[in-house]
């Protein structure tokens, strides 16, 4: 399965995309995470990518085109994967096509604003592994410290409600027409994610059956 989840900030991509990854073992490619390693490692990219994700903007798609051909060339991704957080904009998915990269399925999770900004205002994110939780819907097992690997749980910078106000309205405005884009080639599914985690499970896996 070659799958993209095409889903607004806050929507569940990386809450689901984990689920995911274990029911069809396959790879998760996540863009966010890629990039949020980069700055904890003060790489060069990082240190581009950083100034971009506080501000709610995208990082440019030739620096993100580049990193995602090179990712998905890896042996891991010979059997499928999942994309979360690419393409983000119509030149990210045209790259796709010239790079000749096919896509089986897009999902798209549905969820209302008002429940994104308190999902995201909860959300606790390993600094270590990059494992994500919420104060109220995912908790971990000991408070502030990670179940995966111990380490400590922390608000993402980009989390504040000003930046998410950013974050959605670049969605909308650069990311959603992607749906129509997919839909036209008959390959978008859509789950309501409005319900808690293991509900949208669910309509996931129910609507990737179609
Ligand atoms: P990225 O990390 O991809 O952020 P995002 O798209 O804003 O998405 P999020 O990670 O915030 O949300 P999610 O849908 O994964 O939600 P989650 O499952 O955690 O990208 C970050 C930044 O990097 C971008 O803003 C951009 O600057 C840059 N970037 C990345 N890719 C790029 C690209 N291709 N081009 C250019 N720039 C790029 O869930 C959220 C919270 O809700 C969690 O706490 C979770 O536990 C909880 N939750 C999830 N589902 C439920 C549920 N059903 N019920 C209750 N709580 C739930
Ligand atoms: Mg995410």
């Amino acid at each position: 399965m070659k799958l993209i989840i095409l889903a607004a900030p806050g929507a569940g991509k990386g809450t689901q995309a984990e689920v995911l990854s274990k029911h069809f073992d396959i790879p998760t490619i996540s863009t966010g995470a890629i990039l949020r390693k980069n700055i904890a490692d003060g790489t060069t990219l990082g240190k581009i990518a950083e100034k971009y994700i506080n501000d709610g903007k995208f990082v440019p798609d030739e620096v993100m085109i580049d990193i995602v051909k090179k990712r998905l060339s890896e042996d891991d991704c010979k059997n499928g994967f999942i994309l979360d957080g690419f393409p983000r904009n119509i030149a990210q998915a045209e790259a796709l096509d010239k790079a000749d990269i096919e896509i089986d399925k897009v999902l798209t999770i549905e969820v209302e604003d008002e429940k994104i900004i308190e999902r995201l205002s909860g959300r606790l994110e390993c600094k270590k592994c990059g494992s994500s939780y919420h104060k109220e819907h995912k908790k971990p097992q000991v408070s502030g410290v990670c179940d995966n690997c111990g380490g400590a749980l922390t608000a993402r910078e980009d989390d504040k409600p000003e930046i998410i106000k950013d974050r959605l309205a670049t969605y909308y405005k650069q990311t959603e027409p992607l749906k129509k884009f997919y839909a036209d080639r008959g390959i978008l599914k859509t789950a309501i994610g409005q319900e808690d985690i293991s509900d949208t499970t669910a309509a996931v896996l129910k609507a990737l059956e179609g």
